[in-house]
C-alpha cells in the first residue's frame, strides 16, 4: 500500500515538530554532544549504565546523544521501531550482513544493486565461506526459484539506483515470510517521503544519508531502521564492536538537512519528471529508465509502491559511451561526480549494462541527478551540448 497523501502530509510536521525536551535547556535545535565518553556521578550509576551500553550514553561509539536524537527521528519516518545510525550508508549495510548472516548462510540479492553492496557480498562468500545468489529482482519468481534449505536474507534495493528496476515488495516479503527469511532494502532512492517499505511488509530499511537525508553534498551518513529486536542484534554483533558509528556533528548536519526534506524532495522529482520526459523525446534515447513515466516497463507496481520519484534517473542511448562523455562534459550546470540527493545537478556516463545491450544498439548509459537548478535551465544546457553530437550512424565512421 502506498503512501497515503495525508501521511505525506504529516511528514512535514514530523520533520519539523519536537515534543518539549527539558534535558537540553530548552535548545530548539539538538545541541551537538561533541564528546568521546560520558562520566557518572557515582560508580553505582556507572555499573547500572555498564549493563546495558547501547541503551545508555557511556562511549559515543556506543550512544551518543546527537546521534540519538537523529536515530529516533528516522524511526519515526520509516515507521520503524527503532534506528542505528552509522559513519556511511555502508557502514550500515555491512553492519546488516554482519550481524545477521555467517558462514554457511545463503543470502538472495537484486542484481542491479549498488556496486559496493555486490562487491561487498563477492568477497564475503569467497573469504568467509557465505553463499550469496543474484537474481533479476524484477522476477518474484526468480526470488522463490533461489530458495535453499539455509537462506537467511533477501537483500534489496527497490528501485536500484543505477537502472531503477523495481521489486515487487509486498509479494517478496510474504514469501521470505513464509520461508522464515529476512528482507533488508536499501531505501535510499525513494526515502520514507516516497516509499515505506516496513509498511510494505520489510524487515530492515537501510539509507545512505549522504544523499537526501543531508542533502547539501557536505556530509557522509549512514542509518538502519527495524524491529528493536533486530536492531539490538545489530547493535551488540556489528555496530559497536566493528566502531562504524556515527560522530554527532554529522548526525547534527544530517538532522538540519531531514528539517526541508520534504521540500527539496517534491523540487528535485518536479525537475526530474519534466527532464526525463524531454528526454525521451529524442530519437538518440532509446529508454529513460524513471519510475515515472507512462513508458516505464514496472509503471502499474511503482504506481503501487511509491508515492514520487526524487531527482535520480538514467537512459540509454545509440551513441557511443564516448561520445556521451563528451557530452556530459560538455554542459554546463551538471558537474561530473558519483553520488546524488544534494541542492546540485550531476551527471556519470558510461557502458549500459548488458541485459540494457542486448542487441548492441544502446551502448552507452547516462545518470542524472536533477538539482534544485531552474529546470529549463538544465534542459536547455542538454540540448546545447546534445547539438553537438552527431548521429550516431556517423560516430562510428568518424571515430
Ligand atoms: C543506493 C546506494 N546505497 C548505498 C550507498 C552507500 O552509501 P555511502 O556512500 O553513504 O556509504 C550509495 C552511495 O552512493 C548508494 O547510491
Amino acid at each position: 500500500m502506498p503512501t497515503s497523501e495525508s501521511d505525506k502530509r504529516h511528514f512535514y510536521t514530523q520533520v519539523s515538530h519536537d515534543s518539549v525536551d527539558t534535558r537540553h535547556h530548552g535548545a530548539i535545535s539538538m545541541p551537538v554532544y561533541q564528546s568521546s565518553l560520558f562520566a557518572f556521578e557515582t560508580h553505582e550509576k556507572f555499573d547500572e549504565a555498564m549493563k546495558d551500553v547501547l541503551a545508555a550514553s557511556v562511549y559515543s561509539r556506543g550512544n551518543n546523544p546527537t546521534v540519538m536524537y537523529l536515530e529516533d527521528k528516522i524511526a519515526q519516518l520509516e515507521g520503524g521501531e527503532a534506528a542505528r545510525c552509522f559513519a556511511s550508508g555502508m557502514g550500515a549495510i555491512a553492519a546488516v550482513l554482519f550481524a545477521l548472516t555467517g558462514t554457511g548462510d545463503h543470502i538472495v540479492c537484486v542484481d542491479q544493486a549498488y556496486g559496493p553492496t555486490r562487491e561487498l557480498l563477492v568477497d564475503l562468500s569467497n573469504r568467509f565461506g557465505l553463499e550469496v545468489t543474484f537474481i533479476d529482482g524484477t522476477d518474484t519468481d526468480a526470488f522463490a526459484a533461489a530458495i535453499r534449505p539455509n537462506t537467511k536474507l533477501f537483500y534489496l534495493e527497490s528501485p536500484t539506483s543505477g537502472m531503477f528496476e523495481m521489486q515487487d515488495l509486498p509479494a517478496v516479503t510474504k514469501l521470505a515470510k513464509t520461508h522464515g527469511i529476512l528482507t533488508a532494502i536499501d531505501n535510499s532512492w525513494a526515502t520514507p517521503y516516497f516509499q515505506k517499505p516496513i509498511a510494505l511488509g520489510c524487515d530492515l530499511v537501510m539509507h545512505s544519508l549522504t544523499k537526501y537525508f543531508s542533502g547539501h553534498s557536505d556530509t557522509v551518513g549512514g542509518v538502519v531502521v527495524g524491529s528493536r529486536e533486530l536492531l539490538g542484534l545489530i547493535g551488540s554483533r556489528s555496530y559497536l564492536n566493528l566502531g562504524a558509528a556515527m560522530a554527532p556533528q554529522t548526525a547534527s548536519l544530517i538532522t538540519r538537512g531531514l528539517r526541508t526534506l520534504p521540500l527539496r524532495l517534491e523540487r528535485h522529482q518536479a525537475s526530474a519528471l519534466k527532464i526525463a520526459q524531454h528526454l525521451a523525446s529524442k530519437p538518440d534515447v532509446v529508454r529513460v529508465n524513471h519510475p515515472g513515466l507512462e513508458q516505464y516497463p514496472q509503471k502499474e507496481l511503482a504506481d503501487s509502491q511509491l508515492t514520487g520519484y526524487g531527482g535520480l534517473f538514467s537512459f540509454v542511448t545509440r551513441h557511443s559511451v564516448e561520445k556521451m562523455k563528451e557530452w556530459a562534459t560538455g554542459l554546463q550546470y551538471f558537474r561530473i561526480g558519483v553520488s546524488w540527493g544534494g541542492y546540485e545537478s550531476l551527471v556519470t556516463a558510461g557502458a549500459a549494462p548488458a541485459k540494457f545491450n542486448a542487441d548492441g544498439s544502446a551502448p552507452s548509459s547516462v545518470r542524472l541527478y536533477i538539482g534544485i537548478e531552474d529546470p529549463e535551465e538544465l534542459i536547455a544546457d542538454i540540448d546545447r551540448s546534445w547539438a553537438r553530437l552527431k548521429e550516431p550512424s556517423q560516430e562510428a565512421i568518424s571515430s
